[in-house]
């Protein structure tokens, strides 16, 4: 089957706006990027990429010839789907703060055209979102005409740090909306779905992968998937971290118990990983976001407070196990390793190390702090905290008192942890990411599991 390439406006080009352009010009679309940032509109038109994403700089440049960027929404006239991924971060009482998502419907709808454009809701958004969208492009729209101005919610999965191969090889594209919406959609993501198009260098197809699988559905449930999805994962993980706690109390290992349990098929391995539980922009704030929505219709949702409550409580098990080695943080010196939420991203949203750096410097430690790509970044967006930067990764050890690794990012997987140890005053680590495995001469803590000194840890 022929391909019909589209027109596309991307409005917002943050992580998944930048990844849904890259995406649809790699499979054959003109995408035009729409952001109300003219620092990040200006950085793209020379050609940089404002964010850190694997391979994602190498993709946009290789479909540069279909992408524009520009601050100006008159783009849209020109666009058979418009697209909507500005962020939805929380709003004060927890639920999502819909300003960025009803002032893109708003400045968007005066340029509709008389054709049929569909109107995609990317962003997470809370059930009932659609719905608003579509008052707003009417309300706003001069030529609104409900049969040919239709919003379709079509969640986003992607992974920050893996964003390329899991938008170009999802497990499921999920559709909500009126039927010929729905099939425009379908349309447009037609060499994704039959995976015709020529795969990336930076994002082979993976061994085994042949086409995602395509949910049609509603409005409603489309929204209610991404929600549920995510609130999902966010509980494998606290579930991880509450077995973990008990794992130290009665002397099993959870890296174990976790290969145990997620042999079983119906659990799987994924998301079971101890540690110090989840961060970054998506999990707590869709978790709350479903919390909130049962609020107003006065139902509670005891399952995900829960998974809340074990996950915030991760990041003060990691103080405690620090205190209770070093006795008191006065005036001693704490090296942090890892300021992103997670490997492979700059993103500071949420980080478990914020909260760290931010306890430890109340408890009186001065407090040292590295990060392969998000250091510049932390600059920025966390001046109100207090640490001193380590130009490199060795200083965050001289003469160090305590360590914590705080995001699992390769580099320090692959550090040589006896040398580094050995750069410390009376090396005490705490490894919240588990991810230690060579015989150390120090007072080594992981999570959920007891480690010996000098002994080989299990892998
Ligand atoms: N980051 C992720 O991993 C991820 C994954 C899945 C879903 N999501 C969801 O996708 C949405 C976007 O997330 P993100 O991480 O890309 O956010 P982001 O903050 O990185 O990007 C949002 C962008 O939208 C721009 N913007 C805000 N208001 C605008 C407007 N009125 N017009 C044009 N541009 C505007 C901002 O300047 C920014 O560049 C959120 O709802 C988020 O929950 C994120």
């Amino acid at each position: 089957m022929t391909h019909q390439p589209m027109r596309v406006a991307v409005i917002g080009t943050g992580y998944v706006g930048l990844g849904t352009a890259a995406l649809l010009a790699h499979i054959g679309h003109d995408v035009v990027g729409i952001d109300i940032d003219p620092d990040k509109i200006a950085a793209l038109q020379s050609g940089q990429v404002p964010i850190h994403e694997p391979g994602l700089d190498d993709l946009l440049a290789s479909v540069a010839h279909r992408l524009t960027w520009t601050t100006a929404y008159d783009a849209v006239s020109a666009a058979d789907v418009v697209f909507i991924c500005v962020g939805t971060p929380p709003g004060p009482d927890g639920s999502p703060d819909l300003q960025y998502v009803a002032s893109a419907a708003a400045n968007l709808a005066p340029h509709l055209n008389g054709h049929m454009q569909v109107i995609v809701n990317k962003s997470t958004v809370p059930i009932g979102t659609g719905d608003y969208v579509q008052r707003l492009l009417e309300e706003h729209a001069p030529g609104y005409d409900h049969g040919r101005h239709q919003v379709v919610s079509n969640p986003e999965f992607l992974r920050e740090g893996t964003a390329l191969a899991d938008s170009l090889y999802p497990d499921r594209i999920v559709l909500g909306g009126a039927e010929g919406a729905v099939a425009k959609m379908t349309a447009l993501y037609a060499p994704l779905i039959e995976q015709t198009f020529t795969a990336p260098a930076t994002a082979p197809r993976p061994d085994g992968y042949t086409r995602p699988a395509v949910v049609r559905t509603t409005l409603q449930s489309a929204e209610m998937i991404k929600y549920a999805a995510n609130a999902f994962l966010a509980l494998k993980i606290s579930f991880a971290n509450e077995i973990a706690g008990l794992c130290e109390r009665v002397g099993a290992d959870i890296e174990e118990v976790a290969t145990g349990i997620g042999l079983d098929q119906r659990i799987g391995h994924r998301f079971l990983q101890a540690g110090l539980g989840w961060g970054g922009s998506c999990f707590g704030k869709d978790t709350q976001g479903l919390i909130s929505a049962g609020q107003e219709h006065n139902y509670p949702m005891p399952i995900l407070e829960a998974a809340i409550e074990v996950n915030y409580r991760q990041r003060r098990v990691i103080i405690d196990k620090l205190l209770r080695q070093l006795k008191t943080l006065k005036g001693k010196k704490v090296g942090i390793l890892g300021m992103a939420f997670k490997p492979d991203t700059d993103d500071l949203r949420d980080a478990p190390a914020h909260d760290l750096i931010q306890r430890l410097t109340q408890l009186g430690a001065r407090v040292t702090a590295h990060d392969p790509i998000a250091m510049p970044r932390a600059a920025r967006e966390w001046a109100h905290l207090t640490y001193q930067e380590a130009a490199q990764v060795e200083d965050v050890f001289d003469r160090a008192d305590a360590v914590i690794v705080a995001t699992e990012w390769t580099a320090y997987r692959l550090l040589d942890w006896t040398a580094m140890s050995g750069r410390m005053r009376a090396p005490v680590i705490i490894d919240a990411r588990n991810i230690i495995r060579t015989p150390l001469d120090a007072e080594l803590e992981q999570v959920g599991r007891s480690t010996v000194k000098g002994q080989v840890l299990p892998s």
